[in-house]
């Protein structure tokens, strides 16, 4: 039977949180780890999903991937056959065996790249190249598995991050018409290093805390007579009565603004302004979108202490992972200090990653 196999990488998000669906700006990158997926075609409409980092396998068959079918990690890779169905195309029955280097639960995205890699894995299976119009729609099917059968309703920026980004640039993603710009990130020449640190602080999309967010956004909107935060300005805040959604709109505003300044800090290579714009970044997500938590803050400030021109905490929150932008040679006294800072917290042991950024997904 024929094979074929996939590969996509992780991301963080440079900046640009919690703004993608609400049709605002973000800034991600892909990192040096990745989910692999070998695909095998098989000649009945049998189904089985094994994975390096799993105990146990999933089996079913193509009519059982959909929505209230699958369960748990399995529904993020058995969804997107599920998703391939629904946009037209005529799968063969597969056995999909997945590894990967993404950390789970770490806030980089290791739900998307199963998906891409199983979408490309897919592509590959059937004799479908990989172009940019393919690429696109596949964001489209990748998105539509997480919400509607992994149960995670998600804005786009993971499945774009990870199947768009051109090697040695963050991705310039505009969730209000969909148009992408490379943003080349030549830090290795700026002696800088972009370090990541998972908390090891475990969060999870499909609990309340996220699509509670995404509910005031869209309320906000409403409320504003908005089709989306997009469109709001600072000056709106007055026209909200709950304090709560005016705090949340205004991380939506500001953050949108961030990202425009960023993208001209890094093209007009000034790292202390971007740096800046992390920080301002961190504080917003922290105090107005109630989104970080306590091991976050202690990586931001600690890496900051330790001479980063700026960090802040990276995905979804509720746990996860931060990004601190460091003069190379800082980077080891930086790592020391932050695992000092969580022993004397009385947190559990960090985890220290590398970024990127590395390629986007693609056909192994
Ligand atoms: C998660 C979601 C993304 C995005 C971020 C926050 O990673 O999957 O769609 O909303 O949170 O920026």
């Amino acid at each position: 039977m024929a094979t074929s196999v996939g590969r996509s990488p992780g991301r963080v998000n440079l900046i640009g949180e919690h703004t993608d669906y609400t049709g605002g700006l973000c800034l991600p990158l892909t990192i040096p780890y990745a989910t692999t997926v070998t695909a095998t075609g098989r000649a009945d409409d049998a189904v089985s999903v094994t994975s390096s980092q799993q105990d146990a396998p999933w089996t079913g068959t193509l009519a059982m991937t959909g929505p209230g079918d699958a369960e748990g990690w399995a529904a993020y890779a058995v969804g997107v056959l599920w998703a391939l169905g629904q946009a037209g195309w005529d799968l063969p029955g597969v056995d999909l065996a997945v590894d990967s280097t993404v950390p789970m639960g770490a806030g980089l995205s290791s739900s998307a790249a199963l998906e891409c890699a199983v979408a490309v894995a897919m592509a590959g299976l059937t004799g479908r190249p990989l172009t940019p119009e393919l690429r696109r729609r596949l964001v489209s099917v990748c998105r539509r598995a997480e919400s509607e059968v992994a149960g995670a309703p998600t804005g786009g920026l993971d499945q774009s991050a990870v199947l768009l980004s051109s090697p040695g640039a963050a991705l310039l993603i505009d969730f209000e018409d969909g148009s992408v710009r490379d943003v080349p990130l030549p830090w290795d020449a700026a002696g800088l290093t972009l370090l990541v640190v998972d908390t090891q602080v475990s969060h999870t999309l499909t609990d309340g805390g996220y699509g509670a967010r995404r509910d005031d956004c869209v309320r906000a909107a409403e409320m504003l007579g908005l089709p989306s935060l997009r469109r709001a300005t600072l000056a709106d805040l007055d026209r909200l009565d709950e304090p709560r959604l005016r705090t949340r709109v205004r991380h939506v505003v500001t953050e949108n603004a961030r990202v425009e300044d960023a993208v001209a800090a890094i093209g007009a290579q000034d790292w202390p302004s971007l740096g800046r714009l992390l920080n301002a970044s961190h504080a917003s997500l922290r105090d107005d979108y109630d989104v970080s938590c306590a091991e976050l803050d202690l990586v931001v400030t600690t890496a900051l202490e330790g001479g980063a021109l700026g960090a802040r905490m990276t995905g979804g929150g509720f746990g996860g992972s931060a990004i601190a932008l460091v003069p190379t040679e800082r980077v080891d006294a930086v790592r020391r200090a932050v695992d000092v800072a969580f022993v004397a917290a009385g947190f559990g042991p960090p985890r220290h990653l590398d970024a990127g950024p590395s390629g986007p997904a693609d056909l192994v």
